[in-house]
């Protein structure tokens, strides 16, 4: 199941990538169904199945056929602009199955989510309940709240995908929460459910996790003997992946998911327990495909230059992260260099100081982990078109899930 070698050539489960990118041209990226379904399907076991909701953090990968497959497994989803919640509409979501997110909401963004009944906003700020209840009222509506705390935990991750700590812009101190909570008559068209948190992504080390449950345990104690009641706690996304080994089963890349679930049932099991996980359910779904272009030597530094770019997948220019190279063809001699895309930026880098297969113009390599935050976070920089996803079929089909761009589509927006 998945990617793996057969006679020396990597495939998407039965399927040989030099047939892919011969029929789809390339950069490319590939999703694997079967890995698809078996992470859901270990969410569903550890989540779902003890009681817990879970919302899909479409931001991962919004891509509807994605997004369908898991309604299926009885996930609902995590959004955070209007332009979700239209591709949730499309992909099959009632609004009862979709809770709204993020630092920033519009005015629009509040009033077409209260329109589309959605089932809870997570609200961040003080000025964003004061809009949401404006709202509410003009629309003579209620709307229902889990309001979003600032825990002051160190998620032990990336500087850039912390949310937890005091010094990141997400959600409210435990003071300000308990105020509003307290005062909560002063809203009459909201109505207060619970908390929510989400102290960052990539997080591979659980005891985060189980510091924010203890936490939780702590502080909701705290607002009962206050005498606010609360019904839901959201306990946010943030599953880390393994993208070192990035071909290995879920459960080996985040072993601690059923601790995780035993342990938040456990001590705050008296609330209805939410998740919202994105990374952990497509990261390892998804490799980019691409084409080496050539090789070349600037004194002593090697570098391969392919014809995927940082705007099919940003996250090592961005966060210096880690995407695991593999020639389609297996490959005896490896050299010291970096992979890099076409684009005018010297941070243009899929793979720095590797090790790499002595590849050739023409190759196929894949690039690993690009199911989440890969496509979702692609641009048109260089005014190079998005590029296509194709899905490889349980059945052993292949079809395209998003196709490439046109230059057309791109050139569109600029006849004003
Ligand atoms: N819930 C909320 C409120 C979030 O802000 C996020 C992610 C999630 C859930 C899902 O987190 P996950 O399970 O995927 O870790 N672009 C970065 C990741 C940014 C995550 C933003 N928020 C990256 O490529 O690593």
């Amino acid at each position: 199941m998945g990617f793996s070698y057969r006679h020396n050539r990597l495939h998407c489960d039965e399927v040989d990538f030099q047939t892919l990118a011969r029929q789809y041209g390339t950069p490319v990226y590939v999703y694997s169904e079967s890995i698809l379904r078996r992470n859901a399907e270990v969410i569903k076991t550890c989540f779902i199945d003890d009681g817990f909701d879970v919302s899909y953090a479409m931001k991962a990968n919004p891509n509807p056929e994605i997004l369908s497959l898991f309604k299926t497994y009885g996930f609902g989803v995590d959004i955070v602009s209007a332009g979700e919640l239209q591709m949730a509409h499309y992909s099959g979501f009632k609004g009862s199955e979709i809770n709204f997110a993020g630092v920033g909401k519009t005015q629009a963004e509040l009033k077409l989510a209260l329109e589309n009944e959605i089932d809870h906003f997570n609200v961040e700020s003080q000025f964003e309940l004061d809009q949401l209840e404006t709202q509410a009222a003009l629309m003579g509506r209620q709307a229902r709240v889990l309001l979003r705390l600032n825990p002051d935990i160190d998620p032990q991750t990336h500087p850039h995908i912390s949310t937890g700590l005091k010094q990141n812009k997400f959600g409210m101190g435990s003071e300000l929460v308990s105020h509003i909570l307290t005062h909560a008559r002063e809203y009459p068209h909201i109505q207060f459910d619970g908390l929510h948190c989400h102290i960052g992504s990539q997080i591979t080390n659980p005891q985060p996790f189980l510091d924010l449950i203890d936490y939780l345990q702590r502080y909701t104690n705290e607002l009962s003997q206050s005498g606010v009641k609360l019904s839901h706690l959201d306990l946010g996304g943030g599953f880390g992946v393994n993208y070192e080994n990035p071909f290995e089963d879920i459960l080996t890349t985040t072993p601690y998911l059923e601790t995780y679930a035993k342990s938040a049932k456990a001590k705050l099991g008296r609330y209805k327990l939410h998740i919202q996980p994105g990374r952990v359910l497509v990261a390892n779904s998804a490799v980019l495909l691409s084409r080496v272009l050539g090789v070349k030597e600037n004194g002593d530094h090697y570098f391969v230059v392919i014809d995927g770019a940082t705007t099919d997948l940003i996250r090592p220019a961005l966060y210096n992260a880690y995407h695991h190279i593999s020639p389609c063809e297996r490959k005896e001699n490896t050299r010291l260099g970096d992979v890099v895309g076409p684009v005018c930026e010297s941070s243009d880098v899929l793979a720095k100081n590797r090790e790499l297969p002595e590849f050739n113009s023409d190759d196929l390599l894949t690039v690993a982990s690009a199911g989440a935050y890969a496509s979702s976070m692609g641009s048109t920089y260089n005014l190079r078109p998005r590029s296509p996803e194709i899905l490889v079929g349980v059945d052993g089909s292949t079809r395209l899930i998003r196709r490439r761009q046109t230059f057309e589509e791109m050139t569109t927006l600029y006849q004003i």
